[in-house]
């Protein structure tokens, strides 16, 4: 099989690249990926032998047309990718995420080739701290920001491709992601490298937003579940029951770093701040028999500190540039 992964120098993308090549070593993978600030070539240095990385945009249609027509499977994850970063500046996302996806499901649609389409659970906009409820595949489309609103629409287009014309598609939405490789602008690495450099971290607002954690592995073993079993047209949710404050967080961060619970700063809030995400997942264990792994939580999160503390080079570089695009806006 010839795999096509777009965005697989990021963080989601060369995770399932790398799991893909431990896992499923008859699977020819090329990826494209445009390395941007948040895209690495190191990320896949374990797989420099056998991957081809090809440096290119998503918006450039006559690339998107030669390797989609090279292919026998498209797995989508390039995006722009961060909340904050759409809040500064939302021209890139309207960009990639939404004409990046159009380009590409022309080419697939031209092609006949079998898309996979990597989304969030943030379309589905916020819950109430106290309430009982969690996104479904039915769940309305509530998008808050200007990421998630692109991301919505995103999937908006890959639904009525699949409707209209026929296009072979199937797409996910899942929860927050954890795990190596994750850009250090992001909530857990950018703590972890400020404990590691001795800075406590900052927790936006109260800390009582809260995010549905799940291991980037998960995430990537449930979206080969839907390539293989999914039904075509169908939405899976994914999510590994994974609920935790942002405080809960940050005091995890600090045990594991032998600093008292109450050693970090609150700083300025994120406007619009989504308050709760929480996925239902049943459809996706049910139907296509999928399970998570990495169910403790803080044993993931010792594991991805240890990753961070050995992988200094990978992330030093980008550190400076981040805390400073944070402190411009008081974050
Ligand atoms: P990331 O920002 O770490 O990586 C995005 C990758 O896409 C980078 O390698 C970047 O260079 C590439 N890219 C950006 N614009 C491009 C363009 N125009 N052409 C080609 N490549 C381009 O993102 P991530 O956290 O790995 O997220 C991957 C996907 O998963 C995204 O679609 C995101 O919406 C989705 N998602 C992320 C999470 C999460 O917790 N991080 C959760 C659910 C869904
Ligand atoms: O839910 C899936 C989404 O999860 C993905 O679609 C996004 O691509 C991904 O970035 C993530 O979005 P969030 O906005 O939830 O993630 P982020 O890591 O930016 O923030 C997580 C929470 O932590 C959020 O409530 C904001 C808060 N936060 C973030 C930072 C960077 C802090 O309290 N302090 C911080 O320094």
């Amino acid at each position: 099989m010839r795999l096509l992964v777009t965005g697989g120098a990021g963080f989601i993308g060369s995770n399932f690249v790398l799991l893909t090549a431990r896992e499923r070593p008859d699977v020819q993978i090329t990826v494209l990926d445009a390395l941007t600030y948040a895209g690495d070539r190191s990320s896949l240095a374990p797989v420099a032998g056998s991957v081809e990385l090809v440096e290119g945009d998503i918006t450039d249609a006559a690339l998107v047309d030669r390797l989609v027509g090279e292919s026998d499977l498209v797995v989508h994850f390039a995006a722009e990718s961060h909340n904050d970063n759409s809040l500064r500046d939302p021209s890139p996302f309207v960009q990639t995420n939404l004409i990046g996806t159009f380009t590409l499901l022309e080419a697939v649609r031209k092609h006949e080739v079998r898309f996979h389409h990597i989304s969030t659970d943030e379309v589905y906009g916020d819950l109430e701290l106290d309430d009982p409820a969690k996104f479904t595949a039915d769940t309305p489309y509530n998008p808050s920001s200007p990421y998630s609103s692109t991301k919505a629409g995103s999937d908006l287009l890959v639904r009525a491709w699949a409707r209209s014309f026929g296009v072979q598609a199937t797409i996910s939405n899942c929860s927050n992601n954890y795990g190596p490789y994750q850009h250090i602008e992001k909530f857990i690495p950018r703590q972890i490298t400020n404990l590691i450099d001795g800075v406590r971290p900052r927790l936006y607002g109260a800390g009582e937003n809260v995010r549905d954690w799940i291991h980037v592995d998960d995430h990537n073993s449930g979206v080969w579940a839907i390539i293989d079993r999914g039904r075509i047209g169908e939405t899976y949710l994914i999510g590994a029951d994974g609920e935790k404050n942002n405080l809960e967080v940050v005091q995890a961060l600090l045990t594991a770093f032998g600093r008292p619970e109450d050693d970090f700063d609150h700083v300025t809030d994120r406007a619009g701040h989504d308050l709760r995400y929480a996925i239902d997942a049943s459809k996706l264990r049910d139907e296509l028999g999928w399970e998570p792994r990495y169910t403790d939580f803080a044993a993931g999160l010792e594991a991805t500190v240890d990753w961070y503390r050995a992988n200094e080079a990978w992330w030093r570089p980008a550190k400076a540039a981040t805390e400073a695009k944070y402190s411009a806006a008081g974050h």
